[in-house]
């Protein structure tokens, strides 16, 4: 069955709110991986994505939230790795004044944000066990306490959870709840790398560099060679969509014409020894 080009759309964060955009694919793998994404985004429970870095986990969390039925709700993203595992309790569940050093008044946490919407916890293996019970909880029952406060608050959130770790071998080193995995698990959704949807890549190295030449008042939409087009398709794009895309915006910055015949799969290699010392010498200051 020939299906036509995915076009879902592409969260934007706007501080921990997530808006959005647009995203493409058309690869059997993808479109698979869209159609069990749009069947389990109505239905109220959790949905853990995996993926290798740059793949589209956040914009795959924000079309699974507006495809749902809290799509008038708020989302809200944490990104756990972000964080000091200290920080994350406090962040998630609010705090009381007082319940800490620093706390010098009271503060609403991340899951009273998302009420009535979703909650996206991105790099879920980064929150220590301590945290991860009182997540459980909170699936469980719809229930938690603020950091420094006895009352029970009730929340309706859904969560949405996101990583690129093992977390099967985590949970049996005792890295992460088994019980909390359970629940998040209720469906798995694994987004394939870009080196698994060849297909995808000269459609979406085409949407970037459209946007690019747009971004930069270039009057016509470039295209590539032949052999930048093999360059492309034969890479095997260990950073996934976000390495494509970023490469292919300098590839459209640099370009003197419209044909990009020239791809710079590493800008580093390209500075002479000096300059790079400089870099390295300017970020330690
Ligand atoms: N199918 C797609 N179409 C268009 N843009 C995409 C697509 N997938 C990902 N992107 C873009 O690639 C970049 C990375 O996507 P995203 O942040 O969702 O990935 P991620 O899996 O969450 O990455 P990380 O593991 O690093 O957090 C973003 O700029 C996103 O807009
Ligand atoms: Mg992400």
């Amino acid at each position: 069955m020939k299906r036509s080009p995915s076009h879902q759309n592409e969260p934007v964060r706007t501080g921990t709110m997530v808006e959005m955009s647009e995203a493409l694919g058309q690869s059997e793998a993808f479109l698979d991986f869209q159609e069990r994404l749009s069947r389990v985004a109505p239905i109220n429970r959790p949905v853990l994505l995996m993926g290798e870095r740059g793949t589209g986990k956040e914009l795959a969390a924000a079309r699974l939230h507006f495809l749902s039925k809290r799509w008038q709700g708020p989302m809200v993203a944490l990104n756990c790795s972000a964080l000091n595992p200290a920080l994350i309790e406090a962040e998630l569940f609010g705090h009381e004044k007082g319940a800490f050093t620093g706390a010098d008044k009271r503060r609403e946490g991340r899951f009273e944000t998302a009420e009535g919407g979703t909650l996206f916890l991105d790099e879920i293996g980064h929150i220590p066990l301590e945290v991860q019970e009182k997540i459980l909880r909170v699936v469980e029952y719809g229930t938690f306490e603020r950091v420094g406060s006895s009352e029970s608050i009730e929340v309706d959130v859904r969560i949405i959870a996101a990583t690129n770790a093992d977390l099967v071998s985590l949970a049996q080193e005792g890295r992460f709840m088994q019980d909390l995995l359970d629940r998040l698990s209720f469906e798995v959704l694994f987004i394939p790398p870009l080196r698994e949807r060849k297909e995808d890549i000269l459609l979406l190295a085409n949407h970037f560099a459209a946007r690019m030449a747009f971004e930069l008042e270039r009057e016509e939409i470039p295209r590539f060679s032949e052999e930048a087009v093999r360059a492309l398709e034969a890479y095997p794009w260990p950073g996934n969509v976000r390495e494509l895309k970023n490469l292919v915006e300098r590839a459209v910055y640099r370009a003197d014409s419209t044909m990009i015949s020239d791809i710079d799969f590493n800008p580093f290699s390209s500075q002479p020894a000096h300059q790079c010392l400089n870099i390295y010498t300017l970020e330690k200051l």
